[in-house]
């Protein structure tokens, strides 16, 4: 089983993202981190205890950086709403959390754990970058960081960038050349990962607890992405990063150097990827580059099923 922290800014697709962690034999969930991102760093955090609450998940919960390393915080309303999770009621946020924070908690299980962790980060790399900075040493056992963020060819911050890396690209610079692998799920598959509304309305249609949150959930997230972007359905970013992990066929990758850019007039936060190799750097990410939909679907469906009890 690998074991996993999900650092996240729920965020429709992060709560996703959340529930395949939590339905999947294959991996073993130690812990939710959360960070400012989709939504201001109160808001990512009530919504991650209200999914937890929904799930009825018994899992490690610490609330992380309020704003980047650097720069000040820039949310994302227009895709997730003023809530950062808007289009449907979730029960109170009654899960219990820690008192520490998510840099901290992470830093200590890392540590303590006995097998190496995989890190992923579904959000901006705040409390990744600020980890690795204050505790180098938890790099020797960190199996890896499966992130989601940055593109080679997309974009939907600006025309060079996507969010997460936008958001806080000095802690994205961090992680990308920390010397550990990175996985990089960027927009090329995510923009591809989509749920359509007939699926979402088949998911309202199965009529169980999750099922009857998720499915109107997301409507509202493919609508915001049809109204702002013109993608038909719902991109599942974030569950696509977690899908990586329980099936690796969901996912082709090629293997590139990939750089933040942290300067640029124009391309702040652009994953800058050497496709073809002029820098003479190693690569020192696995980038994914395409994406099974079908074989994503079923798994996001399964997982869903699953936690509403329909299957075993
Ligand atoms: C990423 O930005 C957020 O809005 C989503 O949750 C996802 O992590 C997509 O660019
Ligand atoms: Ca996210």
């Amino acid at each position: 089983m690998t074991k996993i922290i999900l650092d996240c800014d729920p965020g429709h697709d992060d709560m996703m993202a959340i529930m395949l962690a939590a339905a999947s034999d294959e991996l073993e969930l130690l812990g939710i981190t959360t960070v400012a991102g989709n939504q201001t760093g109160s808001k990512t955090f009530e919504n991650a205890r209200k999914i937890i609450t929904l799930l009825n998940l018994d899992v490690p919960l610490a609330r992380g950086a309020d704003k980047p390393i650097v720069r000040e915080l820039i949310t994302a309303p227009q895709i997730h709403g003023n809530s950062g999770l808007d289009g449907a009621e979730l029960p109170g946020a009654d899960a219990p959390y820690l008192g520490c924070h998510a840099v901290d908690f992470i830093i200590d299980s890392v540590k303590a754990s006995k097998d190496k962790i995989t890190l992923v980060p579904t959000g901006p790399l705040t409390n990744i970058g600020l980890a690795l900075i204050k505790a180098p040493e938890i790099k020797k056992n960190i199996e890896q960081i499966v992130l989601m963020g940055g593109a080679v060819y997309d974009s939907n911050m600006t025309p060079g960038s996507e969010f997460n890396i936008f958001v806080d690209p000095e802690a994205a610079r961090e992680v990308f050349l920390c010397g550990l692998p990175v996985t990089m799920v960027g927009l090329d598959v995510t923009n591809k990962s989509l749920m359509s509304f007939e699926q979402a309305e088949e998911m309202i249609g199965w009529g169980g607890r999750i099922s009857s949150v998720v499915g109107p959930l997301m409507k509202f997230f493919g609508q915001s992405n049809l109204d702002y972007f013109g993608i038909n359905g719902a991109p599942i970013h974030d569950a696509l990063t977690v899908a990586t992990l329980v099936n690796p066929d969901v996912v082709e990758f090629e293997n590139w150097f990939v750089d933040i850019e942290t300067q640029g007039e124009l391309t702040r936060g652009q994953t800058v990827a050497d496709v073809y190799r002029v820098t003479g750097n190693e690569p020192n990410c696995r980038v994914a580059m395409k994406v099974n939909n079908d074989l994503f679907m079923s798994i996001m469906m399964d997982a869903v099923k699953k936690l509403d009890g329909m299957v075993d």
